[in-house]
């Protein structure tokens, strides 16, 4: 059994797909929380998840969970965790986290409590009075909830959203991790056409093309853990070699299309820096117009909702005229559409056949699928 406990946070609503993705790279004890998802596994799996996560938002290294009613308890339970087991002498330690439904709800008052627990710990383990931090990061992170305080170590560093290939954003893009989501809930494997006709910044397309290629997310950038002392280089290596050799060639039918030129030519310069590019056309085109070939394919896409770029009615004008297009597509074509707008489905003209919540950013969207 693996000795570690890794908590992975995600947006609500992907619980149940991180926690897939993490039974398919062989962890273990894999349990979905309420925006979290737990499993236990090896110091060679910490690259892995870090690698090859679609869906999960950063890889929390769990120390441990105790009760936490009082500072006392707080300090004695923190001082009581092995924090030299990975934290080096010179490592740079810095403390932040949250509380809710506890006694101890001052977050600054907590973070000073943990950053002296810890001090306290390595100072004796290392024979400093001063500890230098002049060294990696190694960022700590509390919980408290109802009591019960949760300490961790952040391995990610940015998000595991920042693949490396967004170089700016538009006016709403649509975290990867949500884009990667929809695309895993079409059952999209790169077979069929995948077209997004509101496609922005290409975030749809580009996470359908490294889904189809199953080109591992993180392979372009870096994590903090990196230059961690006690995580051997060479399980960085195997990770990143292991998520290579599961790549494969094909040819794939990826599109993407949006009236704004600008949207259009970030699309593309996106795509270049994912490595992507053969694998994807993006075109200046009209949804309202949309039609594409062939007896089966995916529209999986993130229109505007009436709520940031458009007011809503000009959304639902949007939303009636995309319909209308939309009837013309054969039986075999499938839609996959995220919005927060509550009157999609009566504009759309069509009741979705499943509706599944999520959460774009704080933003209650559903994803409105039809065709199944
Ligand atoms: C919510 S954004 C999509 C964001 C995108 N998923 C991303 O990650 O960047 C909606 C997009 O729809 C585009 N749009 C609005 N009306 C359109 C139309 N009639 N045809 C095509 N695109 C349209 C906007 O230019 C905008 O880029």
């Amino acid at each position: 059994m693996g000795e570690l406990t890794f908590g992975v946070p995600t947006l609500f609503g992907l619980e149940s797909l991180c926690a897939d993705e993490m039974r398919r790279l062989g962890l273990e004890e894999v349990k979905a929380e309420n925006g979290r998802v737990l499993c236990r596994g090896g110091l060679a799996d910490l690259p892995r998840l870090n690698v090859n996560l679609r869906t999960g938002e950063r890889v929390l290294l769990i120390m441990g969970t105790f009760p936490a009613e009082n500072f006392d308890a707080l300090f004695e339970g923190t001082r009581a965790l092995p924090w030299e087991r990975f934290i080096p002498q010179e490592g740079q330690f810095p403390v932040k986290g949250h509380s809710l439904n506890s006694a101890l709800h001052s977050v600054p008052a907590c973070q000073s409590i943990v950053k002296k627990a810890v001090a306290a710990r390595l100072g004796s383990c290392y024979g400093l009075n001063t500890l230098p931090e002049t060294g990696a990061l190694y960022q700590i992170q509390f919980s408290i909830m109802k009591d019960t305080a949760v300490l961790m170590l952040d391995t990610s560093g940015a998000g595991l959203h920042k693949r490396g290939y967004r170089a700016q954003g538009v006016d709403a893009p649509l975290r990867e991790t949500l884009a990667a989501a929809m695309v895993m809930l079409s059952r999209y494997r790169g077979k069929d056409p995948l077209c997004d006709p509101f496609c922005g910044s290409g975030t749809i397309p580009i996470e359908a093309a490294l889904i189809a290629k199953n080109r591992a997310p993180g392979l372009n950038r870096s994590f903090s853990a990196q230059r961690w002392r006690c995580l051997d280089k060479k399980l960085w290596m195997e990770a990143a070699d292991e998520a290579m050799d599961r790549e494969f060639d094909g040819d794939y039918e990826i599109w993407g299309g949006d009236l704004d030129p600008k949207a259009v030519e970030l699309a593309r310069h996106n795509a270049q820096l994912a490595e992507v590019e053969d694998l994807v056309r993006f075109d200046v085109d009209d949804a309202r117009t949309f039609h594409w070939g062939g007896l089966r394919g995916r529209v999986v896409t993130n229109p505007p909702y009436g709520e940031r770029i458009m007011e809503r009615r000009e959304a639902e004008e949007l939303y009636r005229a995309f319909g209308k297009a939309w009837q013309k597509f054969p039986e075999g074509w499938k839609l996959f559409l995220l919005s927060s707008h509550t009157e999609f489905e009566r504009t759309f003209g069509q009741k979705a056949d499943k509706k599944r919540k999520l959460y774009n950013g704080m933003l209650k969207c559903d994803l409105f699928m039809y065709g199944l």
